[in-house]
């Protein structure tokens, strides 16, 4: 908690006036930036800009929102069938993004942002409401001690922050590196639990090239200041395959570090990760072909696949494959009769074995056709 409060402290004294320490250059797009007020945009502590990647009409949820920069540029992108909402822990922080986002809504005709207190670690628990219940029961001993818990708890499940499954993209710029070490992976966890099936997580952030020493992430200063809690660009992917994300790539990142410390050097990055791999197999003979250029590759589910072969896919592979981060890679043959669903049978995910044509033609397939008129390439050339 230690480290929690000296991040606290810092960032309420960040949000009252600009800290020029926390500053990391970001080129955000100017057409979004005319509608907010300056003292939004001069206390910008971010290091990437995950609402490039937001798209008209989705759910948005930023982590540790600050000032509310990310949020009101989103609200913009997401339009007005689109929500946003923003959660920080800092009071000082959420007073300036609350005061500005009326301001911003008369801006650009309508109101979609909302900014909500909690800690992005836990992101069920609502601490205005817990704040609330607890003035009504004060903590003055240890029963109501141990009462305030299980209220916490009761309040996660009832009232919660942020709803399991409610969420588009999650975005964040520049914050997960904050949270304490021991509560990074229940941060990652509490990301894949927001986010609807078929949803994703656009993060910036800053990582290390090397893993910090214990003396350096010991020190609050730097560990306020997004360096010294940065994950290495190794771990941090790692840490949303662990969560149970798959496509996890690199949108950014920035060769040259933003800062050096006693030789470890701190960049910013951008990922994207994909939740929606988790679910039944099932055989409907469809086939995926990789179409390189690497040799080999090997996806969130241990499907190995070599470049130009036919490979066995389950129905649910087969539809993750047909969308982004991957549909690009591949082609995609289906069956000439169509398995319904109600007849599929379960299929084993656990091995990647080659589909033989004779599976998606049917055993019995012997047809003999003329040349095809729409073959190649649209079938423009040639005998007429
Ligand atoms: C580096 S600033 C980034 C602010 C904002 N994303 C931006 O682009 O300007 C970090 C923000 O995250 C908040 N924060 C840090 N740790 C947090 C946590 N565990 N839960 C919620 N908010 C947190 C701080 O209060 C602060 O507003």
């Amino acid at each position: 908690m230690k480290t929690e409060y000296a991040v606290k402290d810092r960032y309420a004294n960040a949000a009252k006036a600009c800290e020029p320490a926390l500053c990391c250059p970001v080129d955000y797009d100017p057409q979004y930036l005319k509608a907010i007020p300056a003292e939004v945009i001069e206390r910008d502590y971010g290091c990437g800009d995950p609402s490039k990647y937001v798209r008209t009409g989705e759910t948005v949820l930023d982590l540790g929102s600050g000032t509310g920069k990310i949020c009101f540029i989103a609200s913009q992108v997401v339009g007005p069938e689109g929500r946003v909402i923003g959660v920080d822990m800092t009071d000082d922080m959420l007073e300036v993004a609350r005061r500005n986002a009326p301001v911003v809504a008369d801006n650009i005709g309508f109101a979609n942002v909302e900014f909500r207190k909690g800690r992005i670690q836990d992101l069920a628990l609502d601490l205005e409401v817990l704040d609330a219940e607890l003035k009504k029961r004060p903590i003055s001993d240890a029963v109501s001690f141990l009462a305030a818990d299980e209220l916490a708890e009761e309040l996660r499940i009832k009232r919660p922050l942020v709803a399991s499954k409610s969420v588009d993209v999650v975005v964040s710029n520049c914050v997960l590196n904050l949270v304490e070490a021991g509560a990074k992976p229940q941060l990652f966890r509490e990301l894949f639990r927001v986010l609807k099936l078929g949803g994703r997580a656009v993060i910036s952030d800053i990582v290390a090239d090397e893993e910090v020493p214990l003396a350096l992430q010991n020190n609050h200063e730097l560990w306020s200041g997004c360096i010294s809690g940065a994950l290495t660009e190794e771990a941090f992917l790692k840490a949303f395959e662990d969560a149970g994300f798959y496509g996890v790539e690199v949108l950014k990142f920035d060769v040259q570090p933003w800062r050096t410390v006693e030789g470890f050097e701190f960049r910013s990055m951008t990922i994207q990760a994909f939740k929606g791999k988790q679910g039944p197999c099932f055989e409907r003979n469809q086939a995926v072909i990789y179409r390189g250029p690497f040799k080999e590759v090997l996806d969130d589910d241990g499907h190995r696949m070599e470049r130009g072969i036919r490979y066995a896919v389950c129905d649910k592979t087969y539809n993750l494959y047909k969308k982004a981060p991957y549909s690009d890679f591949f082609e995609f043959i289906d069956p000439i009769e169509e398995i319904s669903h109600a007849a599929a049978k379960p299929f084993d995910c656990t091995r990647t074995s080659r589909r033989n044509p004779k599976e998606t033609k049917g055993q019995d397939y012997n047809a003999t056709t003329e040349a095809n008129s729409q073959c190649c390439d649209g079938g423009n050339g040639g005998c007429r």
